[in-house]
């Protein structure tokens, strides 16, 4: 039996928490690698609606040792409120372990990102400066809460540090010993993946990134080498997101059109659809079709996401940089109504850009400056929600599913098509 990496292939918010939840049933233990609370993992179980800031979202399931790893950074405080906040729903935490290696976010942090984080619009939870005081060697870490010395070192009340001493010290662990002995045992581990690939501080839209390697790679730091991986999922939703600034090729409608929209009525969505299908509709129209049917509203910040097509130029260089084995393909359901739908298959350079008009088939490194040029495909303008099977899908949809095979190369093992778990099609 295999371990797996579990990556984002966009900017986050690919739908990896039902996957990862999905999948965590096959596994022993669940680890995250990388980033911190500025990740925003939704889960849903029947009626009831989880959100993960920082805890994997395999603790959804009996007996699973959970791990924050060495790479990650946490705010003691969320940390204990998000453990609070499972146990008061009667989910207790069988085997929780974080890294003793793993960075504090201090208040320092928070009130920096509050004070600087405006540029490339962050999550605010200070894991930038975190990441950079850990860099520059002066960073507090989970084991250095359990050192006297320490706490008096980096000046940290008492009172907060006896609250996170009672609630934290049992979890706080050499997590890469643990993680040996569990792999020796033959248990078998899944790496979740936090953001996405294109917010990868080496291989994202630098400087629109977050501050931590969110590629799989990160995974074979997490103190066990990377031999240890032998399958990489990549995650990607069947049209675009965007959190916050920064370059999006295929965006529909502005940036500062969406930042003050509103969710719109059952009623204003009917329109906008009749519009869409009419061949009527602008790309803001677009946008806020498919960002009000696929709720693309921020989990950790409530934020209109900027929505876009899907860019396969964009997938096929995440494929790429993670080493991507399989994809998985998250809320299909939100293009089931519409007419035509549209994939990116190439980008043209501007006319002002110095490559000037050129067709570009590789992902750049300045996608500021690019066109997204298109494949139409049809649609099926059916529900697909409740189809269980891969036999049972309108062939629009199949097509649309071995376009995205062929161009990038690549299976798609997994379709989601809905919130909840039992709709999801394994192949
Ligand atoms: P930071 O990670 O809070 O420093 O934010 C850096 C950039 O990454 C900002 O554009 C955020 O909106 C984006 N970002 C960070 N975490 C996530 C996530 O989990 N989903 C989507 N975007 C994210």
């Amino acid at each position: 039996m295999s371990n797996k990496v579990i990556v984002g292939t966009q900017w986050g918010d690919e739908g990896k928490g039902k996957i990862v939840d999905l999948l965590s049933q096959d596994f022993d233990v669940i680890v995250r690698y990388q980033g911190g609370a500025n990740a925003g993992h939704t889960v849903y179980v029947g009626n009831e609606k989880y959100i993960f800031h920082l805890l994997p979202s395999g603790v959804l399931h009996k007996g699973k040792t959970c791990v924050l790893a060495n790479g990650i950074v946490a705010d003691p405080d969320v940390l204990i409120e998000e453990i609070e906040g499972l146990e008061k729903r009667r989910i207790t935490i069988d085997d929780l372990a974080i890294s003793d290696r793993a960075q504090v976010t201090l208040e320092k942090h928070l009130k920096e990102d509050a004070a600087k984080g405006g540029k490339i619009g962050t999550t605010k939870r200070g894991i930038g400066p975190t990441y950079r005081d850990k860099i520059d060697r002066q960073g507090f870490r989970f084991g250095d809460i359990l050192s006297d010395k320490k706490v008096r070192e980096f000046k940290i009340p008492k009172t907060k540090i006896n609250y996170w001493r009672t609630n934290l010290a049992q979890y706080i662990k050499d997590t890469s010993l643990l993680l040996n002995k569990l792999q020796k045992q033959g248990k078998r581990i899944l790496f979740e993946g936090a953001q996405g690939t294109h917010l990868d501080v080496d291989f994202g839209t630098y400087p629109f990134v977050t501050s931590s390697n969110t590629v799989a790679g990160g995974a074979g730091l997490a103190g066990l080498g990377p031999r240890v991986i032998d399958d990489i999922v990549g995650i990607v939703k069947s049209y675009d997101t965007r959190v916050g600034e920064g370059p999006f090729p295929t965006e529909l409608g502005k940036y500062h059109q969406t930042k003050k929209e509103k969710q719109p009525s059952e009623k204003n969505v009917s329109s906008l659809l009749k519009k869409i299908n009419d061949n009527q509709a602008n790309e803001r129209e677009t946008g806020k079709y498919l960002r009000a049917i696929g709720g693309e509203y921020g989990a950790t910040t409530g934020r209109p996401r900027r929505v876009g097509w899907l860019d396969l130029v964009q997938l096929k260089y995440s494929i790429r940089v993670n080493g991507i084995t399989e994809l998985a393909l998250t809320k299909l359901d939100v293009l089931d109504q519409l007419e035509r739908i549209k994939v990116c298959t190439a980008y043209k350079m501007k006319e002002d850009h110095k490559m000037n008009g050129s067709l570009v088939k590789e992902f750049p490194l300045d996608t500021e400056n690019v066109e997204p040029l298109y494949t139409q495909l049809k649609g099926w303008k059916e529900s697909t929600e409740s189809m269980r099977t891969y036999k049972k899908l309108p062939i629009a949809v199949k097509h649309y599913l071995h376009f995205i095979e062929t161009f990038t190369e690549t299976p798609i093992k997994i379709i989601s098509k809905g919130k909840e778990r039992n709709q999801t099609i394994i192949r």
